[in-house]
């Protein structure tokens, strides 16, 4: 009988998706014995557990210890070097936001050492990151995925992947990429007509948990262009960075540099006229607002804003905080693929790293 085969984990950042990353990746381990993946590594920015001859560490219990462990994270070197210098293949699960973290990656890559990730930085940064990355990954052999970095556990960039891979011509993608302007902008411009001021609607959507603790860092609108510049990329744009190309930001001017997220919340309802007009212009075309992310193939725009849409467009008719992401193909025709669902979520966005997981483990030979 041949000896199961091994696959060391180490991941980085265990938060809100981390954690429920490990419960997923513990629930794997109990229904797939092979290869047998031992996690020999687990992070948050200031922590780690490893040992030297990567004993594993127990799947129920790495929280705990790395929340009690004195022991630093490694620098990206030493952890490429301590993953590298084991017998077994390694992967990498990257679930921070972090983007020293992702900056590593060529690094990671070319010791041969794969990558899963919902974290956008490495694929939305420079076209350079971009490029080093995939050229890291082809030369080595290791995979990288992050089918979580738009969409979260929605299948958009796999379907996308699958479409330019067997030979269809995207001719353009729009649609709703962040869960918070979902659920602002159908709270706000219902297809049903009613909906509440801009500024309390913001607020209550902060005091839901929808937003970031700044509520700008949602409202500047460069969440969704990172998401953007990843999807161009695979459609075969250059997309030099998130900020080459239009976006809208809904920060009032005189509100960008005020010092508090509470006192940009104290002070947005002075600006909620602004608001109102652009919502007022679009019912009179029997329309409503919605902030939206479209990518034009062919003419090469890229542009994040907001637009108008009929009542009857599937982008009017989203609820709650869904994203919605439609796909216009020469196959498809005028009738777009569209793929819609919650767009964030823990368990939602760990189970498209899960995924990513066992690509990798189908891959790795
Ligand atoms: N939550 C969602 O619904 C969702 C949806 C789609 C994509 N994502 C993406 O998933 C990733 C994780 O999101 P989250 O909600 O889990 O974030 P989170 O709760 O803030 O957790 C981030 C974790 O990463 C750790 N970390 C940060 N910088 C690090 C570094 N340099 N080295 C090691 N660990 C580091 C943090 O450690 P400390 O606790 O010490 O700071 C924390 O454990 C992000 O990239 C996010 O954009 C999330």
């Amino acid at each position: 009988m041949s000896p199961v085969r091994q696959i060391n984990i180490a991941i980085i950042g265990a938060g809100g998706v981390g954690k429920c990353f490990l419960g997923q990746l513990e629930a794997l381990v109990q229904r797939r014995p092979e290869p047998a993946l031992a996690l020999v590594y687990i992070s948050t920015s200031k922590k780690a557990v490893y040992s030297k001859d990567y004993s594993p560490i127990g799947f129920s219990s790495a929280i705990a210890s790395v929340v009690s462990s004195s022991e630093a994270p490694l620098n990206p070197s030493d952890l490429a070097d301590y993953l590298a210098g084991a017998s077994s293949k390694a992967i990498i699960v990257d679930n921070t936001s972090s983007q020293d973290v992702a900056d590593a990656y060529p690094l990671f890559l070319s010791r041969g050492i794969s990558i899963v990730t919902p974290n956008k930085k490495a694929f939305s940064g420079s076209y350079k990151l971009w490029q080093d990355i995939f050229n890291a990954a082809a030369q080595s052999g290791a995979r990288v995925y992050h089918e979580s970095s738009v969409g979260a556990g929605l299948p958009v960039i796999s379907t996308l992947k699958d479409l330019v891979e067997t030979g269809d011509e995207i001719t353009k993608i729009e649609g709703v990429f962040s869960g918070t302007m979902s659920f602002l902008f159908n709270s706000f411009a219902p297809t049903s007509g009613s909906g509440g001021k801009w500024s309390a609607e913001v607020k209550k959507a902060k005091e839901l948990g929808y937003t970031e603790p700044d509520p700008r860092d949602d409202l500047n609108g460069l969440d969704v262009a990172r998401k953007l510049t990843i999807l161009a990329r695979l459609s075969g744009l250059e997309v030099e960075s998130p900020t080459s190309f239009p976006v809208q930001s809904l920060i009032p001017k005189e509100l960008e540099s005020v010092a508090s997220g509470d006192e940009f919340l104290e002070k947005l309802p002075a600006f909620d006229a602004q608001m109102e007009e652009t919502k007022a212009a679009a019912e009179k075309e029997g329309k409503v607002v919605r902030f939206v992310g479209s990518i034009d193939v062919a003419s090469k725009q890229v542009k994040v804003g907001l637009e108008k849409f009929d009542l009857s467009h599937p982008i009017a008719a989203l609820k709650g905080s869904d994203n919605i992401i439609s796909f216009y193909t020469k196959r498809y025709g005028s009738n777009p693929l569209i793929i819609q669902g919650a767009g964030a979520g823990g368990e939602v966005t760990a189970m498209g790293v899960t995924s990513d997981l066992l690509k990798v483990l189908s891959q790795l030979s």
